[in-house]
């Protein structure tokens, strides 16, 4: 049923582009803060629970969602079921992903804004003038749009190329390089004095400060991380040549992000241990500690240049992929180009971006909840919309789509050996274990 004309054409292809929007701010920055405030190891065991026996069949749902129907997010269901009263999941799992990538450029622009500060000196000072400079700088007015604009203009040329082209050649240049950075910046991290105490706050877990909201944060960590929840796996996913295998790219890209989460822990919290600092303090912990930590070491620019940039190109690949659904659905249901398609995605997200980046500083009042836009879209989509759209996507495919259905889907009609035991189990999975996870841990935080 593939309908497209530009494709993923390798598998490796495949696999780096989905692990480029997997790997992402989420790893690098949202990960250690909410280590931080949940007991880091005990959040980190829940954390791989979920991501496992919840995330990976709804990653299998999204997929086969996408693959199957060979259609942008917002047609797939309509494909898939025609008809049916599915047509809502179509508008959730495209406006989701442009909420989502909204507020993710602005903090996409903070990492070129930082990595420009790093390389021009700019990280002295105290701790508190450190913070002092993240706020004024996140909440000055135009700065961080422009920042945010560059950032946007950098997505939109690699997704202006193509899928094959653009997409695929990025991340297969991007994400080795990434990797390679991150495992630098960990070594030299636990090469640190007092590294011990951050290591050992990854590795023993700490059940006491484990609440119902923890369970929450891990689970809505796991689909930010995983890019659930949110259209993107379903558009990805409808690029991918029939014949690969949807629970072995699946498995891998959840083995790549999972690991890409640990090494980032471990690039970040010994060294914020080693410098006697809380790291229970929330989003500021990589804007504001590590710039404090890079200018007390020898190379320390070079270091937080380094950083700023892993962050700012873990960050682009998984915004491409973002704009990619908004573009996929504008192409194909309005029967424009590629070069159109992108250009309302970018005005349109660059829109929702600038209000969100003018929420946290005093010129806009947008509160909602008590929560400025850019907190509550944070917010929001992680513990909010992503489950959601992970939730309906399970649905559909447990019990719409019909067992026959995902089992030729996931055995590639007959090219991927599949035991008939382990496609049972997956099908529980999505039938069962995961809807009914996502409702008690969702319950379990609302009320
Ligand atoms: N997975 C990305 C991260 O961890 O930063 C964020 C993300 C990308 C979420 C794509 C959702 C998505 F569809």
């Amino acid at each position: 049923m593939e309908q497209h004309n530009d494709n993923f054409r390798s598998r490796v292809g495949v696999l780096l582009a989905l692990a480029g929007s997997a790997i992402g701010l989420g790893n690098l920055w949202r990960f250690p803060y909410l280590l931080g405030t949940n007991g880091g190891a005990a959040f980190i065991i829940i954390y791989l629970f979920f991501v496992f026996i919840i995330c990976l069949p709804i990653m299998f749902s999204e997929f086969t969602i996408g693959r199957r129907s060979g259609a942008n997010a917002f047609r797939a269901f309509r494909k898939l079921s025609p008809g049916s009263k599915w047509n809502f999941m179509g508008i959730f799992v495209v406006l989701t992903p442009i909420l989502v990538v909204s507020f993710y450029s602005v903090v996409g622009g903070w990492t070129i804004d930082y990595m420009v500060k790093a390389a021009t000196g700019a990280f002295s000072g105290t701790s508190q003038q450190l913070g002092s400079l993240f706020s004024d700088t996140i909440s000055s007015p135009l700065g961080p749009i422009i920042y945010m604009l560059v950032f946007l203009v950098l997505s939109c040329l690699v997704l202006l190329a193509g899928v094959e082209k653009g997409i695929e050649r990025f991340s297969k240049v991007m994400m080795p390089a990434l990797f390679v950075m991150i495992v630098i910046i960990a070594i030299r991290s636990v090469t640190l004095k007092g590294a011990g105490a951050g290591l050992s706050f990854l590795f023993n877990p700490d059940f006491s400060k484990v609440t119902s909201q923890t369970f929450m944060d891990a689970l809505g960590q796991a689909f930010f991380s995983l890019s659930l929840g949110c259209g993107t796996v379903i558009t990805y996913a409808s690029y991918v040549a029939k014949k690969e295998s949807i629970v072995g790219i699946s498995a891998q890209t959840a083995i790549a992000d999972t690991t890409f989460a640990l090494l980032a822990g471990v690039a970040i919290m010994p060294a914020v241990f080693s410098f006697g600092i809380s790291p229970s303090q929330g989003p500021g912990l990589v804007f504001v500690t590590l710039p404090y930590i890079f200018s007390h070491l020898p190379l320390g620019n070079l270091l937080g240049v380094i950083f700023f940039f892993v962050l700012f190109i873990a960050a682009i690949t998984s915004a491409i992929s973002l704009i990619e659904v908004a573009v996929a659905y504008v192409k194909e249901e309005f029967k424009v180009n590629r070069v159109v398609a992108v250009i309302i995605s970018f005005v349109v997200v660059a829109v929702i971006g600038a209000l969100c980046s003018l929420s946290q500083g005093n010129v806009l009042h947008i509160e909602l909840l008590g929560k400025n836009l850019f907190d509550l879209l944070d917010s929001a989509s992680a513990n909010v919309l992503m489950p959601l759209g992970g939730l309906f996507s399970v649905i559909f495919v447990g019990w719409i789509l019909k067992k026959p259905n995902v089992s030729d889907e996931l055995t590639s009609s007959g090219a991927v050996r599949l035991k008939k035991a382990a496609i049972d189990i997956i099908f529980f999975l999505i039938k069962y274990i995961a809807p009914v996870a996502i409702i008690v841990i969702m319950l379990g935080a609302w009320l």
